[in-house]
């Protein structure tokens, strides 16, 4: 790739660190609305000069800060293309890229951890049936715990406390050594165990959950070679105590570029995919908010009033199945009746 130019992106440098002003040397100048004008003629321009067909964006820059997410500002997308006008301040650099493509009905994927698809976004991409997914690469230490979560609770051993430490030392590391950066992390990272434990009702009572701390320290000496490390405690029979320790060198980039174009290609192909129920008259596509590449990410993205599903099984059936029936195979249903 040493060949290839990179075009110029949108810097601002209230939502990402300030340790990263110094990368910033090749820039979209002016105002939000000529950002996002110049992105939109960025995309025609690609896809006209290398003469391809589709184009899929996936952002996998700086993890930015969440955006304040504020009625009459961003809540709506009237709101969010008025604020576009106003040049408001609150409106991030990836969440103007995620208009661009919306705009132009380019799928648009989030894989950092931050609220790009605030809900004038969101309505914006149903309106126009333009797929957006995300958020952030299910790479590591969270592909991990979306596993041993799911096992535990379902063998019947309760997860007490979950303690999970990363050090991290390349660039990623820094941007997110800043507290707001390391919220969105935070935040991406916490919720994966809360659809496996509230999927046991006997086991944990309403509103229990386990204790879950993550903690992200910029160790620059261990590189791109992320350690995770992790502390599962969990209650057994008779008061008995269970605890398993794991300690994970993760070749970052080499973990995280597969899933990039996994992600990439799906998003694509489900652009194509079309079905109708019995009862219904025409084919439609799938909901614009593609749940279908939860199995890629850590903090999956999905339509207003529908549960969100971690466990990384699950997630497998789901995309597993789908692609079967594009093929017209059956749903795997594992009763293995034919041995039976
Ligand atoms: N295993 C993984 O690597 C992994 C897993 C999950 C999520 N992520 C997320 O993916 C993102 C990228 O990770 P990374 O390790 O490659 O980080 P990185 O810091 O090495 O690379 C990000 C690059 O984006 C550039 N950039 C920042 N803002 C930009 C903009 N507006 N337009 C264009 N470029 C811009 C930066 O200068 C930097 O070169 C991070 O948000 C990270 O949290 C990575």
């Amino acid at each position: 790739m040493e060949h290839m130019v990179p075009l110029p992106g949108i810097y601002d440098p209230d939502f990402i660190a300030a340790n990263q002003g110094s990368r910033a040397n090749y820039l979209i100048k002016g105002t939000k609305k000529q950002q996002l004008d110049q992105v939109i003629k960025d995309i025609r321009d690609f896809k006209e000069n290398n003469k391809v067909d589709r184009v899929v964006v996936l952002w996998t820059a700086n993890t930015e800060r969440y955006s304040n997410v504020v009625a009459g500002l961003n809540d709506t997308t009237e709101n969010l293309m008025s604020s576009l006008d106003k040049n408001e301040s609150e409106i991030s650099p990836s969440t103007l890229y995620a208009i661009a493509c919306v705009l132009e009905n380019v799928p648009f994927i989030n894989g950092s951890p931050q609220n790009t698809f605030v809900p004038g976004l969101i309505e914006l991409a149903i309106k126009r049936n333009s797929l957006i997914g995300g958020d952030d690469f299910k790479s590591g230490q969270t592909k991990m715990k979306s596993v041993l979560v799911d096992f535990l609770v379902g063998a019947g051993i309760k997860p007490t406390s979950i303690v999970s430490y990363n050090h991290l030392g390349n660039n990623d590391g820094m941007n997110l050594s800043a507290p707001q950066t390391f919220r969105s992390k935070e935040i991406s990272k916490s919720n994966v165990v809360d659809d496996m434990v509230a999927s046991n009702g006997i086991m944990f009572e309403s509103g229990e959950h386990p204790d879950h701390v993550v903690v992200i320290k910029y160790v620059p000496y261990v590189g791109d070679s992320k350690r995770a490390m992790d502390e599962y405690t969990s209650e057994i029979f008779m008061g008995g105590k269970n605890t398993i320790v794991m300690h994970n060198t993760c070749e970052d980039s080499l973990l995280a570029a597969p899933i990039i174009l996994d992600l990439v290609l799906l998003a694509e192909l489900t652009t194509r995919i079309q079905f109708k129920a019995e009862n219904e008259g025409k084919f439609h596509s799938f909901h614009p908010v593609a749940t279908i590449l939860s199995y890629l990410s850590k903090s999956p993205l999905v339509p207003p009033g529908t549960p969100v599903v971690n466990a990384l099984s699950k997630q497998r059936a789901m995309l597993e199945n789908i692609l079967r029936a594009c093929v017209g195979l059956a749903p795997e249903n594992n009763m293995i009746l034919e041995y039976k």
